[in-house]
């Protein structure tokens, strides 16, 4: 699950490759490097951590040349080192290979190329393949070399290149996106694509390889998708690709989507303290041209079906990883709630491997921010191989999730760089609330009832901003138990999934220790790790089961936990029991979920600088999953 760019054209090769990396670093930061050719050898500058880092060396050291490779890496096989860090040189320096994806028969291969004398430097899976492409390349030379003598032959450079390289690929098994070089035919870079996505940008006289469209932007608009078992063979003026079992494709140059977008902190000290920050703005955006006010209803231009088909929906799977998983759930209450159709939330991660019967009214969304996670990409493909409709609800425009489906909604939350999922969680549950709108006014929900949805709509975003305002004593909160290493984060019905969610923020970016669960849930076990420093986060608004969740309150209260409170505005009650009460806004109970989030979100944050840690890039993280 790392980045990898390509360039080969008449710029200097490393300037665009350290700026692609940068916008690739959301898919892993643990290690960056380059390799460029020059002056008929392949330099390789490689470093532990950040691109940044990467960038400084290139400085003191640069790399000139007009063909090049890049990775940043997220870790699989071996650990954060400068060994480790990519590219991979390959026999005696032939080959440069930077690879995402993971070769699941490495150690097999490993054992045999060292058998045969090849050298390994590293502990990744990664070098295999390397030194197998050096390994084909020298076999295919001998062939070449005994056909022209024989026949007076005039050997097609290209064509060999190509033949050597699937010849490795053959012996692959598992998922790769890979970009080559070759130190003999600085003239020529090859990428190829098996499960790992993979796009080669098109300019004049120049062409670039990344692992999704975003290092392109700026640099050219014309983009072409390459597909499993394609590989590309890039030369600074023309572009060949062929599949393995179809031989030669003419590549399908599409229009480039995305631009880089804003990438800046605005003044923020960090990326993501500025998405709490927009969400007022993002949930505008997600609703903007979706709210039809005189038919009291929601409006989707992508979800390509018609009317017959969307009304003869009776089952909704929603499918999605981590945060994404959270919003479906919130989406599973409203949509059953509202439009009364069953629905299921599955882990991505299960889905794909599991062989649920789905009948042909069910539909599936597939929930991601980045369109990438591996997991969520292996579950649509694994429904629409069984013939089921599938649909995203993605951020990134042009990601594979959302090329993939067969429909779908974008978020609009815009870029969102932090690797703790913010903006775009909330603007998933407004999506998946506007859904379930939707879906319940084309079936039994009356004008009136779906008017009154719209107006809660409408006042969302000013009580997000409202609920921004607690960050202040949102910190006061952080202060006071910085020391607890567990935390219980309790909520129930539309507040269950905003108990996991505010359990995983304060995990992912703080490393403290924390359990999301229903409140009445905790008695059948967590209650039993409450005690003076283990600080239980409630979230109880009024409504439906208020009472009862200040019963489960009292019960951790009676044996001496701490508690926080997230209630709405004036709720007198909570704060005489609580040890600290954080009021939000209050909205209609079902919407209520995403204003609770944001002080979750706050403390998470401020949790997190109390401790040190690196807030944007948490250790061991990534923002895009793309391995399984
Ligand atoms: O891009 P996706 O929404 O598919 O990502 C899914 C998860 O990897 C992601 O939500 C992850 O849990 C976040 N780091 C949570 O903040």
């Amino acid at each position: 699950m790392c980045g990898i760019v390509g360039y080969i054209g008449s710029r200097d090769a490393s300037e665009f490759l350290v700026e692609g990396l940068r916008r690739l670093e959301y898919r892993g930061y643990d290690s960056a490097g380059v390799a460029v050719i020059d002056r008929g050898a392949i330099r390789v500058c490689k470093t532990t951590g950040r691109v940044d880092a990467l960038h400084g060396r290139l400085l003191s050291e640069p790399l000139p040349g007009h063909a090049g490779i890049g990775h940043t890496r997220w870790a699989t096989h071996g650990p954060a080192n400068d060994a480790n860090a990519h590219p991979h040189v390959g026999g005696l320096g032939e080959v440069a290979v930077v690879h995402n994806g993971v070769i699941e028969n490495y150690a097999g291969l490993r054992q045999q190329l060292e058998g045969a004398g090849f050298v390994f430097r590293s502990e990744t899976d990664s070098e295999v393949i390397a030194h197998l492409i050096a390994s084909c390349l020298d076999t295919q030379a001998a062939t070449d070399a005994a056909r022209a003598n024989g026949a007076g032959l005039r050997r097609d450079v290209h064509a060999s290149l190509v033949t050597a390289v699937r010849m490795a690929l053959a012996q692959l098994r598992g998922t790769y996106g890979l970009a080559i070089l070759f130190r003999d035919h600085p003239d020529v870079m090859i990428a190829a694509r098996l499960g790992s996505p993979l796009v080669v940008g098109v300019g004049p006289q120049e062409h670039f390889v990344a692992s999704d469209a975003l290092p392109l932007a700026g640099y050219t608009d014309k983009i072409v998708y390459l597909a499993d078992h394609q590989l590309a063979i890039v030369t600074a003026t023309s572009l060949r690709i062929t599949h393995r079992e179809l031989g030669a494709v003419k590549p399908s140059v599409e229009v480039l989507q995305v631009d880089a977008g804003d990438r800046t902190l605005n003044g923020f000290d960090h990326f993501m303290l500025k998405e709490i920050h927009e969400q007022p703005e993002s949930i505008r955006n997600a609703m903007r041209g979706r709210l039809d006010v005189e038919n009291a209803t929601a409006t989707f231009g992508g979800l390509n079906l018609t009317p017959q088909q969307l009304s003869s929906v009776r089952r909704i799977i929603l499918t999605g990883c981590g945060t994404s998983w959270h919003a479906g759930l919130l989406g599973e209450y409203l949509i059953e709630e509202w439009a009364r159709i069953p629905v299921e939330v599955e882990y991505a991660s299960e889905l794909r491997y599991r062989n649920p019967p789905v009948d042909a009214n069910t539909l599936v969304f597939a929930i991601s921010q980045s369109g990438e996670t591996a997991d969520t990409l292996g579950a649509i493909r694994e429904m629409k191989r069984t013939g089921h409709r599938t649909l995203a609800i993605c951020n990134v425009v042009a990601s594979s999730i959302a090329q993939e489906a067969d429909g779908g909604i974008f978020l609009h939350a815009g870029p969102e760089i932090g690797v703790a999922s913010t903006k775009a969680y909330t603007a998933q549950c407004m999506t998946l609330a506007m859904l379930a709108l939707y879906f319940a006014r084309m079936r039994h929900l009356g004008f009136e009832a779906g008017r009154r949805i719209i107006d809660d709509f409408q006042q969302l975003p000013d009580k997000l901003g409202q609920a921004l305002q607690t960050s202040d004593q949102v910190r006061y909160v952080a202060e006071k138990y910085q020391h607890a290493r567990n935390f219980l984060y309790l909520g129930r019905q539309y507040n269950f999934p905003t108990a996991l969610e505010g359990a995983l923020k304060l995990k992912e970016i703080s490393y403290v220790h924390a359990e999301g669960y229903p409140a009445a849930e905790m008695k059948h076990g967590p209650i039993a790790l409450v005690d003076q420093q283990t600080p239980s986060v409630f979230i109880v608004p009024r409504g439906f089961v208020y009472d009862k969740v200040m019963a489960n309150l009292e019960e951790v209260k009676a044996r001496g936990g701490p508690v926080i409170a997230v209630v709405q505005e004036g709720d007198r009650r909570a704060a005489q029991v609580a040890d600290d009460v954080i009021e939000v806004p209050s909205i209609s109970e079902s919407l209520q979920p995403l204003i609770n989030v944001v002080p979750l979100q706050l403390l998470a944050y401020h949790a997190a600088l109390l401790r040190d840690c690196d807030v944007d890039k948490p250790r061991n993280l990534a923002k895009s999953v793309t391995v399984e």
